[in-house]
């Protein structure tokens, strides 16, 4: 097949040990956009007010679901002062702390909220309402008539604003924006299940018309994600059945574009116009079942998530998470790894904790999970592929990969340090011809929400996590004998947090 131009954007984009010199320019700190959207008129909703109160009557029950839900997907969870003014950092992580992503509810105006557009405010923890008119009808067109609408009164929508990422990582920056939002997924997933919502995710609607209906400017932003929310309160039907990814076409005649016009590139050709059936469920191929290697069963206990009560063993780790900054290069024990693969890949084992047993990706049949193990007590060090259906690691190359995977890591001492690294990749050329080049978008989606699992396993846990999306992309595969066809999609280091 000829190259697709998600294809060409990922190989363009590949920071390799030759030409990331070059490419890497001073940045322009006086050019260093807000994390913040700022709307001149609108009514406020202060969410702040439920934070504190004891809810007494079902509606300030509602406002309270609604404002910690809020709040532990993309609110401020952290104050840090600099020289300049403070930086605030949130529920989520973010590459480079740049939060890309915008957060907004639509409202069809049955239920407490007034019908409209509504805008999350992280900043004082408020809802904007930008627009009062009903635009449920545009959104269900928007969304070919997606029947997770029909069934709620309330979607969330994620959007991204280009150049806050850009400004840092340039081209790159559009995987890094997907990946951002894919643990923002994470999130919204897990604290909607803390707080009786259930977001249904849809990856396929018509780009221009839900921008349009957002009033995004289309040069500087996009609509990333529409996610439907039930109320678990009514006692909804549950989602099982509504299509989460569906295909766009697939562009393989393409301008030779230069460096800085990629991104905008990259998300034009990943834009769907029209309807296209989903393709039929991917029968899981268990690819990397290799044979005669080490294979180690990970079946383990999954994680309490409780302290006092239901569930606020995950919302403390929501609101505690940060991303380590460094290691001690101390072991982790085996069953903190157990614990870890349970949590992330194995959600049918929390069911009766109430949380999601089938909570929505796009399609995680297309993603594959490598990991390297440089410090687990009673693991020896190598290369492994994790099966999440067969709950086993398979060896693929022994060694100790530390001073590799600190050059990997473009120099940085957390992936040295790592006890465990885990790499998420995927083969661009089977998923493009599932989804068209809108499998790009997917697929570093699904790779960030696995890795907030992940992020918030290891914060329950004791354990040290930190995102890497900066990587010498063929080198990794190269190194620790990951096969050639599998683009890598993100890396997650975890260790002992040093202190
Ligand atoms: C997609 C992604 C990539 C990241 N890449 C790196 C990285 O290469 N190096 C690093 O030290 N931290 C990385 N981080 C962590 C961010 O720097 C961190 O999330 C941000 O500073 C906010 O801090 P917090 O996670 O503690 O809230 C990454 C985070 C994400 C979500």
């Amino acid at each position: 097949m000829t190259e697709s131009f998600t294809q060409h954007y990922h190989q363009r984009t590949k920071y390799n040990p030759e030409t990331l010199a070059q490419k890497s320019t001073g940045l322009d700190w006086s050019l260093q956009p807000s994390p913040y959207k700022e709307y001149k008129i609108g009514a406020s909703f202060d969410l702040k007010l439920y934070l504190q109160q004891e809810a007494r009557s079902q509606t300030d029950q509602w406002w309270k679901r609604l404002s910690l839900f809020l709040l532990c997907s993309y609110g401020l969870t952290a104050k840090i002062s600099t020289t300049v003014a403070p930086l605030y950092l949130r529920a989520a992580p973010s590459a480079g702390g740049l939060y890309p992503a915008e957060v907004y509810l639509i409202s069809r105006g049955r239920g407490l909220l007034p019908p409209g557009l509504y805008n999350y405010q992280p900043r004082d923890h408020s809802l904007i309402h930008f627009w009062e008119s009903d635009v449920w009808s545009a959104l269900q067109a928007a969304c070919f008539q997606h029947p997770a609408i029909e069934h709620t009164e309330l979607a969330l929508v994620t959007t991204a604003v280009f150049f806050r990422s850009a400004w840092r990582y340039q081209d790159r920056a559009y995987r890094r924006i997907c990946l951002d939002t894919g643990h923002l997924l994470g999130n919204l997933e897990l604290s909607g299940s803390i707080n009786g919502f259930r977001p249904c995710l849809i990856g396929g609607f018509h780009d221009q018309a839900m921008d349009e209906l957002l009033y995004l400017d289309r040069e500087r932003e996009g609509t990333i994600t529409v996610l439907p929310l039930l109320d678990l309160e009514d006692h909804l039907p549950a989602s099982e059945d509504f299509p989460t990814a569906l295909p766009s076409p697939t562009v393989t005649d393409f301008p030779d574009l230069p460096d800085q016009q990629l991104l905008s590139h990259c998300h034009a050709v990943t834009s769907m116009s029209e309807y296209l059936p989903p393709p039929e469920p991917n029968p899981v191929a268990d690819k990397y079942n290799f044979p005669f290697c080490l294979k180690v069963s990970t079946l383990g206990p999954p994680i309490s998530w409780e302290n006092n009560a239901f569930l606020d063993g995950l919302e403390d780790a929501i609101l505690q998470r940060r991303s380590t900054r460094s290691y001690t290069s101390g072991n982790l024990s085996f069953d903190q790894l157990l614990a870890l693969l349970d949590f992330t890949y194995q959600p049918q084992n929390y069911i009766d904790t109430g949380l999601d047993e089938g909570p929505d990706y796009f399609d995680l049949s297309l993603i594959q999970t490598f990991i390297a193990v440089s410090g687990i007590d009673g693991l020896e060090e190598g290369c492994y592929h994790y099966s999440p259906a067969i709950q086993e690691l398979r060896q693929i190359r022994f060694k100790n990969f530390r001073r590799e995977l600190h050059y990997l890591c473009l120099g940085q001492e957390l992936g040295r340090d790592a006890a465990v690294t885990i790499f998420h990749t995927a083969n661009l050329q089977q998923s493009i011809e599932r989804y068209g080049d809108r499998a790009y978008r997917y697929l570093h989606l699904d790779a960030g929400h696995l890795g907030q699992r992940l992020n918030l396993a290891a914060t329950r846990l004791g354990v040290g996590v930190s995102g890497i999306a900066g990587f010498f992309d063929d080198q990794v595969n190269e190194v620790l004998g990951i096969p050639p066809d599998e683009a890598v999609l993100y890396i997650t280091t975890l260790g002992q947090p040093q202190n």
